[in-house]
């Protein structure tokens, strides 16, 4: 009688890796790991989980790196190299500061950095409550308006550092209506 353990647990990561990411995701996964360079998928791959989940969370990332078969620090070290990968959630509001030349000639920089200290965050961070983010963003194609900022699909040009508060606590007010609603 073969009284062996069965300590191959192959399986449940595998249904728990699926079951942090989306029954597309995996079946995409599944695909490349057919192909003989299936690591080249990888960026691939993570571009996908951020389109959904709106970042890289470490559930999501440790699942990629068991159903891929690649090393969890290499799908960490990818996530955090590449900027256009966002390892938080973002905020309700995501503020983008155009750094294109044209904007950054007009004083974009004062205007980031008023952005930064009003809110304390750097690019790439979000505030505490949740409720802003800040991002750096190249040429919006609004170049006349220049130093431009954008907020959600709105765009506001001829931005000066002064300005800034008040396009803060336009949005604070914002977003209490939209809780005010919600109750
Ligand atoms: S450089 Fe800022 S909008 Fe073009």
């Amino acid at each position: 009688m073969n009284t062996a353990i069965n300590t191959d647990n192959r399986d449940d990561v595998r249904r728990e890796s699926a079951a942090a990411l989306t029954p597309e995701i995996v079946a995409h996964i599944e695909v490349c790991t057919r192909d003989e360079h299936a690591h080249s998928h990888l960026i691939g791959i993570l571009h996908r989980v951020q389109e959904h989940f709106g970042y890289l969370g470490a559930e999501q990332m440790d699942a990629v790196a068991q159903l891929l078969q690649v090393p969890t620090a290499k799908v960490t070290g990818v996530a955090t190299f590449y900027h256009f990968f966002r390892l938080a959630p973002r905020g309700r509001f995501v503020i983008s500061v155009c750094m294109g030349t044209a904007c950054y000639v007009k004083g974009a920089e004062r205007v980031v950095e008023r952005f930064k200290d009003e809110l304390g965050i750097q690019f790439g961070e979000t505030t505490s409550d949740g409720l802003f983010s800040l991002e750096a963003t190249r040429c919006l194609g609004t170049c006349g308006l220049a130093p431009v900022a954008m907020i959600g699909d709105k765009i506001f040009g001829g931005m000066t550092p002064d300005q800034v508060p008040g396009l803060i606590e336009k949005h604070v007010k914002l977003w209490d209506e939209e809780k005010k609603k919600q109750v």
